[in-house]
């Protein structure tokens, strides 16, 4: 099976590379009478494209969806969605210089490896740009889960380099703290802890000029999600997340609630007491007073927000000369002075929202095909 597909129920399979004419996402399963726009697609599009601020690459993609089928009147029809965006800002002599080379950190060599052959123009298969359909997916996903349960997904930049964020409740972040600063101007590294998200703008913007690139942390956040969604095995909540996370470039590893703090805790400090919040209370009353577990045990959520944390790795194009082989292994260096994120960061945030948002309504939407009646 080539991995081009991903979810039960509500599933989404996309095509496209980076240099060829745009990408596609075929969703099925989404339930009729949704509102769906291609504004409504546009709002977390904007917040990934290339281009939005002077600290991520200066690709101009616009990014706009088309919607293909599965919309009518302006709401889901309950058959197969299907969105394209096009590309438009392909510069093909960028690559050109490095078709034989193997660029450090990137899948090149991996690809010939497994292909023979490779797409030498920006990744082909393997550019980031494959997210721009999943964040449209993503948008649906959202929307589910906010007809169905007035959940909502937020992420935001919880550390860049070594600089981070003090957020003492990722609960309360809200999507205008994450996209807006006080002054009502946009917040263009998306960390809600506002002083410090200037600091990480300083920093990114010295790596730029230092021709180098900076790693850092995203924490994304579900409220709203109730106790009983997921599977018990293979398909733990957390199983699932985890693989829908890694399934996006550059990300290195993962954690829930306190996470690898929890190596050096006992039990009895990572453990979370149950409370009830009134005394004659179904189970629908019952939370924890702390979330150290991150909103998940046994890989069914347990009512108090999912809570989770991911290592981006510093962006592997540089204009810095690295060393490198060519396809024949003869000893060489390389620059790839393209116009790349010096943090993939603030970008990657509304990436990682679209995916967790996806396993969640699949979850839901398989939750609710196992309801008894
Ligand atoms: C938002 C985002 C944008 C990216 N853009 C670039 C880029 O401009 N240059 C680059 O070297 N890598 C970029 N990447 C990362 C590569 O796509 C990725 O590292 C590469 O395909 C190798 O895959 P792996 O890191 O998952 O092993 C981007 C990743 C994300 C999340």
């Amino acid at each position: 099976m080539a991995g081009n597909s991903f979810g039960q129920a509500f599933r989404i399979t996309t095509a496209g590379e980076s240099h060829g004419p745009g990408y596609v996402v075929i969703i099925d399963g989404v339930p009729p009478g949704i509102p769906l726009t291609v504004e409504d697609l546009a709002v977390d599009l904007r917040r990934r494209r290339p281009g939005q601020s002077k600290i991520v690459s200066q690709r101009d993609e616009s990014d706009q969806a088309e919607i293909f089928s599965g919309v009518f009147e302006g709401k889901t029809t309950g058959t197969s969605l299907a969105i394209l965006v096009k590309n438009r800002d392909q510069r093909s002599r960028d690559y050109a210089n490095i078709k034989d080379l193997y660029r450090p950190g990137h899948a090149d060599y991996t690809y010939d490896a497994k292909y023979g052959f490779r797409d030498y123009r920006g990744g082909g298969r393997s550019s980031a740009r494959e997210t721009t359909v999943r964040v449209a997916a993503g948008t649906v996903a959202k929307k589910i889960l906010g007809v169905a349960l007035n959940a909502a997904v937020v992420g935001y930049v919880k550390q860049v380099g070594d600089i981070c964020a003090q957020i003492s409740d990722p609960a309360t972040v809200k999507l205008s703290d994450v996209e807006e600063l006080a002054d009502g101007s946009a917040n263009i590294v998306r960390c809600p802890d506002h002083p410090t998200a200037q600091k990480m703008v300083a920093l990114i913007e010295q790596l730029r000029l230092d021709q180098d690139s900076v790693g850092g942390i995203a924490e994304i956040v579900v409220t709203g999600i109730p106790a009983g969604l997921g599977e018990p095995v293979f398909d733990k909540l957390k199983a699932d997340l985890a693989k829908a996370i890694f399934s996006l470039p550059a990300v290195l590893g993962m954690e829930y609630g306190s996470g690898f703090a929890a190596a050096t805790m006992r039990g009895s400090e990572n453990n979370d007491s149950f409370v009830a919040d009134a005394e004659d209370s179904s189970p629908a009353d019952i939370r924890t007073e702390t979330n150290r577990h991150g909103g998940i045990l046994g890989g069914i959520s347990s009512g108090m927000p999912i809570v989770l944390r991911t290592v981006v790795k510093p962006t592997s194009s540089l204009p810095k000369l690295q060393d490198t082989v060519d396809r024949d292994g003869n000893p060489t260096q390389i620059s790839t002075g393209g116009r790349h994120d010096p943090c993939l960061l603030p970008r990657f945030v509304p990436m990682a929202e679209a995916m967790v948002a996806i396993v969640l309504a699949d979850h839901l939407l398989r939750h609710r095909q196992n309801e008894a009646f």
